[in-house]
């Protein structure tokens, strides 16, 4: 038996938070889990590049072509399963799952947003909206939290969090940027070790 966790990274753009975990994995802070497939809903994005340049499988399962939410999910579990896949991330990934997907792999999906949640999350707060809404809220702190995800959009326990200060003059893409700098790829490759770490205990 493999001696580590097969992880699935599931994207849908430009990859960052993918990126940081396939660094997490290079330098050790990933030691328990091997990411073993990036899966993207849309063809041509630059995360579908990076899985390419660090040589990890990379599939399109083109949701628009599908055309229906269960044909969609059919083909990723068909890949999930032919892959041996024990843990899913969902790395910048936009689409919602379903509850008979996200029941199949109960305490095995991790997402990562870009809030502290219960703060500006679920349905429609997805990447450059949720910090318009906090810099809209005029809040002060916001940050970044990783949990498992269940039916609930956003709702599933909470692995991890990370705060980071809003400063005066602050857009939604600076703030983005120190989001992720500061919390996203930091909690994200952390919560994936410790996850990992779990699953092959269990
Ligand atoms: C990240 O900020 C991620 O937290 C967010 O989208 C961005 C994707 O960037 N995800 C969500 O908003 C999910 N609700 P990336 O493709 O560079 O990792």
């Amino acid at each position: 038996m493999e001696e580590k966790t097969k992880i699935a990274v599931l994207v849908s753009g430009g990859g960052t938070n993918l990126q940081a975990l396939i660094d997490a994995e290079k330098n050790g802070i990933i030691r328990s889990g091997r990411i073993t497939v990036v899966i993207s809903n849309k063809p041509g994005v630059y995360a579908l590049e990076r899985a390419e340049k660090a040589e990890i499988p990379a599939v399109v399962i083109n949701k628009k072509e599908l055309g229906s939410q269960e044909a969609f999910e059919a083909r990723l579990i068909e890949e999930l399963e032919g892959r041996g896949a024990e843990l899913i991330v969902l790395a910048g990934f936009m689409c919602i799952l379903s509850e008979s997907f996200t029941k199949r792999y109960a305490g095995r999906i991790i997402n990562v947003h870009p809030s502290l949640i219960p703060s500006f999350c679920g349905q429609g707060y997805y990447g450059l909206r949720v910090h318009e809404a906090a810099l809209e809220r005029g809040v002060k702190v916001t940050g970044a939290t990783v949990h498992f995800v269940n039916e609930i959009p956003d709702g599933g326990e909470i692995i991890m969090q990370k705060a980071v200060t809003i400063e005066a003059g602050d857009t939604a893409e600076t703030l983005q940027k120190r989001v992720m700098e500061l919390a996203e790829w930091k909690i994200l490759p952390q919560s994936v070790e410790l996850v990992s770490k779990k699953i092959k205990k269990s």
